[in-house]
């Protein structure tokens, strides 16, 4: 009787499970075939899963990896694919990707995976289209914009240069990444919240914004203790202290303002709380890991390359006699600083600070010979035209040279910023600070990179060992 009744539960238990993975296969696969033929060629790789795993494989940022050239070598530079949960078409091409780009919000939107958007809040300028995104946007241009060209904001930011490297005198090795990444959201913390390295809270906005990033490329199910977890924890409470804040600001007399972008979003009445705390969070997480990322390229690719580093201290001590002792930095000095421009482009080229953009398509896209499906995922590979030899001679040579071109040819030919309506709008002030940093640090120091600490895309940048740097001071500096 048992073993009947066992036998007839069997059979309905599996004819359940049937009845709900069959039709899961069928929309993964049957629909396949009848997909229009003109679609580029690809594959789809496992069922859920896709090519998600081999996508997202680390591997050195100055390459394209393995997933990709061995696609590219069996498909083109275009090709379908399953990544991140949807059908997916992934473009190695410059021409493909600067027509996304320049076509966002009429052909393609932007649409990052569940666990971003978790994280970053339904309301980032990154994640938010039409409308909201024109005016969260213009608020963040404005800003920058003019901060960058601030003279207060250049003696910050050479204070807070000249104070780190300060604290290394003692030191043998650093670990440089993570003391780029101290820098880097200080500079920012100043500038939207008007808070100092001293301040109790700096720290902990720094330990909440390092959990953030490990958050987002993880497996989007809340369950204690995990990346993903922790990273919303962090995003709640960093949006807890920004609302204290503005609890605070509100209660201050008329005219006591600190003249921060936190008190010039407070002083527009057209955002919700809400949306202010989102402005503001977006400015200091890109303003800061993004370009601590460039700070370590830089560093790392001066390492491998001594007659690069000569020529550049030759720029900077030419500055230097230009100057008087101690007399700050200009945005006429910045300007005339050639070279380091030419060894930041060079390193955003070589070093791929962001692989890739997310994106969808809003309606089926005819491009050349191919087939984008409405609905459909789109990645353009902005790291791929980069090491692209049809494009660039001896790609993987970092050669600042060929940013001596004065027609800026090159720069037509890479998007480390992006494109179109998404075009960065940190582009300047990264540089500025970047140029800065970089003028006390040859002036001031020699460094070698201790082992392969190759930088390496997890997708976003990382550095081996936190790029651990061999440092000895420079004493006699002329
Ligand atoms: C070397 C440094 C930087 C790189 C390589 C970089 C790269 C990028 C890229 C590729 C995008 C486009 C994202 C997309 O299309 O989905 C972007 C957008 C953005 N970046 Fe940067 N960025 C850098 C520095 C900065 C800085 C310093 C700030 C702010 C202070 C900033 C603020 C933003 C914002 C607000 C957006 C969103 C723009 C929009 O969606 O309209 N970035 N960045």
């Amino acid at each position: 009787m048992i073993g009947v009744f066992s036998v007839a539960a069997l059979t309905l238990l599996l004819g359940g499970v049937l009845a709900l993975v069959f039709p899961i296969f069928w929309y993964l696969f049957a629909k396949q075939h009848v997909q229009p033929s003109n679609i580029p060629n690809g594959s789809m790789g496992w069922p859920f899963l896709g090519e998600t795993l081999g996508y997202l494989r680390p591997h050195k940022s100055t390459s394209m990896g393995t997933f990709l050239e061995k696609h590219c070598s069996r498909y083109g530079k275009v090709f379908k694919s399953h990544l991140f949960g949807s059908p997916t078409i992934v473009s190695c091409d410059h021409e493909l990707n600067t027509f996304i780009l320049q076509n966002e919000g009429k052909l393609f939107q932007s649409s990052y995976p569940k666990p971003v958007l978790d994280i970053l809040g339904k309301l980032s300028i990154m994640l938010v289209s039409g409308d909201l995104h024109r005016k969260l946007r213009s608020i963040a241009v404005s800003f920058i914009s003019v901060s960058r060209t601030k003279p207060d904001f250049l003696h910050y930011v050479e204070k807070l240069s000249t104070s780190l490297m300060e604290s290394w005198k003692a030191h043998q090795e650093v670990s440089f990444y993570k003391e780029a990444k101290k820098f880097t959201l200080y500079v920012m913390l100043k500038y939207v919240l008007d808070i100092e390295p001293e301040d109790p809270l700096a720290p902990k906005i720094l330990e909440d914004f390092l959990t953030f990033m490990k958050g987002f490329v993880s497996i989007p199910v809340y369950v204690p203790g995990t990346p993903y977890a922790k990273a919303v924890k962090a995003r709640a409470r960093l949006s807890f202290t920004l609302k204290e804040i503005i609890k605070e600001r509100e209660k201050r007399e008329v005219g006591h303002v600190k003249g921060d972008f936190l008190d010039e979003i407070m002083q527009k009445g057209n955002l919700s709380d809400e949306e202010r705390v989102s402005v503001a969070l977006d400015i200091l997480l890109a303003g800061y890991e993004t370009t601590s990322g460039l700070l370590g390229l830089v560093v790392y690719f001066i390492a491998q390359s001594p007659s690069v580093l000569q020529q550049l201290k030759e720029e900077h001590q030419a500055l230097r006699r230009r100057k008087k002792d101690g007399e700050p930095l200009s945005l006429e000095d910045f300007k005339e600083m050639e070279f380091t421009s030419n060894v930041i482009s060079e390193s955003l080229r070589c070093g791929n600070l962001v692989k890739f953009v997310h994106r969808k398509a809003l309606q089926d896209v005819e491009f050349k010979e191919f087939l984008i499906p409405a609905g459909w995922k789109v990645l353009p590979i902005l790291s791929s035209p980069h090491l692209d030899p049809s494009l660039h001679n001896n790609p993987s040579q970092f050669d600042p040279s060929r940013w001596a071109d004065s027609d800026q040819a090159i720069s037509k030919k890479v998007s480390p910023f992006g494109g179109g309506l998404r075009l960065c709008p940190g582009t300047d002030l990264a540089k500025v600070e970047t140029a800065l940093f970089l003028h006390h640090l040859v002036l001031n120091y020699r460094w070698k990179t201790k082992v392969d600490e190759s930088p390496i895309s997890c997708p976003y940048l990382d550095f081996n060992r936190d790029l651990l740097l061999k440092i000895e001071p420079i004493e006699n500096r002329s």
